[in-house]
């Protein structure tokens, strides 16, 4: 009998061999192709991360004006893809919008799904990239039956998606450049986290040889699950239902109790056994924008109170549970008037670029096979079929 490594939920195989992101989680650290997430987040621009992510080196300023240029230039998606979004219910979930129409993306450009031809993967990279804060805006206006907003070029790829979600026909929109800086620092935090399972989930489904634009759409399904993209809309379910700093004990006290099935949400993660370097960028960055917008959420006040108790809680400091990104990002997102059911897209929109730096990563390695695990079978022995009338 054959012997394998029994290994369920993959927390101590490596799937692949890659160059792009280095975690350490003890310490604390993540780097894109060797630089530090804060540097990048700080001093860079989110397309000057995809190219980072995508060619291995910080752009020119020619070759970064270039870049750009290529994403603008295909930001349209066909007209017929409007028509596409007309046949959903329109209180249809965004995130299964965007599975389906990026999905829809692999019956539009037969043109470059030629994947061993490096300008075709080019071309669906590019168009990747550019495509999905479009098509992520129409999922939101569709949502809230407002017609679409055409992207306007001129503006830089935020700005753009910000103009794309909330511009309303007979109204000047005017893109505030704080918020947009805002978001645009939001993206280059979820840009790319290794193997984490939807980033996984589009390798296993390239490692076929797949269309491109389909295997984004599964990584899309994937990033959907509450454990995963959805976390910090459970962030902001809880902290609403904590409602005010004097309940905060109980709620720790839950999460503590072996026999409730409660956790706090933004707590803890797979990798991150200490304060996840993005979750500090992300707190800043929600004091900002709730700054530049004068509010004034009560949610915020709650949420720093349960770091302070929880980081100084014996229990969390025992199994190293550190707030994560997703914490602060709900209550930034809804500040800058997302609805809850955005947020998810939101990172889908960011991580499309990690998903496609590795599916080319992948593609390009000589290496790599088809991915293919093994399982052990605990089902039952060889035995007769037995006719319908002796059952
Ligand atoms: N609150 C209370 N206890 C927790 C929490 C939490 N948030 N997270 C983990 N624990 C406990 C857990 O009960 C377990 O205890 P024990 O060893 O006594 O059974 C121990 O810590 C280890 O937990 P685990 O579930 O085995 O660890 P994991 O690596 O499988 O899970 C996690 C990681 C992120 C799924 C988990 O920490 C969690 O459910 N956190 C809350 C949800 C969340 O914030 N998810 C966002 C993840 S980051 C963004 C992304 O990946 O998309």
């Amino acid at each position: 009998t054959e012997m394998f490594t029994f290994d369920p939920g993959f927390t101590s195989t490596a799937s692949c061999e890659s160059k792009i992101t280095f975690i350490d989680g003890d310490a604390g650290v993540l780097l894109y192709r060797g630089y530090p997430i804060d540097q990048l987040a700080e001093h860079g621009d989110f397309l000057e991360t995809c190219y980072l992510l995508l060619y291995g080196e910080l752009p020119s300023a020619a070759e970064k004006a270039n870049f750009d240029y290529r994403i603008t230039r295909h930001t349209m998606v066909h007209e017929q893809m409007a028509r596409f979004f007309q046949g959903f219910r329109r209180d249809a979930h965004p995130m299964a919008v965007m599975v389906a129409s990026v999905g829809a993306l692999s019956a539009f450009y037969h043109d470059s799904t030629n994947i061993a031809d490096p300008v075709q993967r080019m071309v669906a990279s590019t168009r990747m990239i550019a495509k999905i804060p479009t098509l992520a805006a129409m999922a939101y206006k569709y949502s809230i039956g407002q017609p679409f907003v055409y992207p306007k070029n001129d503006l830089d790829y935020t700005s753009n998606f910000l103009r794309m979600c909330f511009a309303v026909p007979c109204e000047e929109y005017k893109v505030n450049p704080v918020l947009s800086r805002a978001l645009d620092r939001i993206f280059i935090l979820h840009a790319d986290h290794e193997q984490n399972a939807s980033t996984s989930t589009v390798r296993l489904s390239g490692s076929s040889g797949a269309n491109p634009f389909a295997c984004i759409a599964a990584g899309i399904a994937s990033l959907w699950g509450p454990a995963h993209g959805g976390a910090n809309e459970a962030v902001l379910k809880m902290l609403a239902e904590i409602g005010t700093p004097e309940r905060i004990p109980q709620f720790i006290a839950r999460a503590k109790d072996k026999n409730d099935p409660f956790r706090l949400m933004g707590f803890g993660h797979r990798v991150y056994k200490n304060y996840d370097p993005r979750a500090k960028i992300m707190q800043r960055t929600t004091r900002e924008v709730l700054n530049e917008l004068g509010v004034k959420d009560d949610l915020l006040d709650v949420a720093l109170e349960l770091e302070r108790i929880a980081l100084s809680d014996e229990y969390f400091i025992e199994k190293k549970l550190y707030p994560n990104i997703d914490f602060y990002s709900g209550i930034t997102l809804k500040a800058m008037n997302f609805p809850v059911a955005m947020f998810t897209v939101l990172f889908a929109v960011a991580r499309t670029v990690g998903w496609i730096a590795q599916w080319k990563e992948m593609i390009e390695d000589s290496g790599s096979k088809i991915g293919r695990p093994r399982q052990l079978y605990t089902g039952e022995k060889r035995r007769d079929y037995v006719p319908m009338s002796k059952r």
